[in-house]
């Protein structure tokens, strides 16, 4: 059973999706058991309490060091049992400590098609400002692990998309949004069934 901490800064419309998902069977063997934002203003933490799921507020201000801060963070994933981590939108970088101790068990979402347009800095519209500046005939979106490399990780699934004449960084990112509320679920389901080995060369091999 995938008991799963949610991480997000904005919306939380990938949250949203992977709730839905739980909910209406597309993705068994998995609950959400908690959703932290750094953002007491975050759509993502009015849609836990929705669904009756406990919504933290987590800002590092709060903390006196980024350490104290990693172990408050740590202390609440093991209150609530967490042994998976889906970033959905999370706009701070996760602690060293805690990605050791949950390695190949956090999943980040990236609207593009990893390894190209990530990085530092690239989020939100510049990510889709830079693919249309770079002339792509497609983008997409790409679920990957979490490791020490910023939008690194090994690939989980990717998904892609055409773009079209007319795009604008706005009509690609909602494009694009659409399809990461189709892979994100996906990719929990596959982790939540056992379908997903991660070797030691950082391979990832899906059985389906
Ligand atoms: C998504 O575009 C995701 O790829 C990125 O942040 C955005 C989050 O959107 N990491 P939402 O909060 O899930 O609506």
């Amino acid at each position: 059973m995938l008991n799963i901490a949610v991480f997000a800064s904005g919306k939380g419309s990938n949250f949203k999706a992977i709730l839905d998902a739980i909910n209406s069977g597309q993705i068994r063997n998995a609950r959400v058991a908690v959703v932290i934002s750094n953002n007491s203003g975050a759509g993502a933490l009015v849609i836990g309490r929705e669904y009756g799921i406990p919504a933290l507020h987590m800002s590092r201000i709060k903390f006196e060091s980024d350490e104290s801060f990693a172990t408050g963070i740590q202390s609440v994933l093991s209150s609530y049992k967490v042994n998976f981590i889906v970033l959905a939108g999370y706009m701070k970088k996760i602690d060293p400590s805690i990605i050791r101790a949950y390695k190949n068990k956090i999943l980040n979402i990236h609207p593009a098609l990893l390894p190209k347009f990530g990085g530092q800095g690239m989020y939100g519209l510049r990510v889709h400002e830079a693919v249309l500046g770079a002339r792509e005939k497609e983008s997409g979106a790409t679920v990957h692990l979490v490791d020490e490399e910023y939008d690194r990780g090994p690939i989980v699934l990717q998904k892609r998309i055409r773009i079209d004449n007319g795009d604008t960084p706005e009509s690609l990112a909602a494009k694009v949004l659409e399809i990461e509320h189709e892979i994100y679920p996906e990719a929990i389901r596959l982790f939540a069934e056992g379908n997903i080995r991660i070797d030691n060369h950082k391979q990832v091999t899906i059985s389906r």
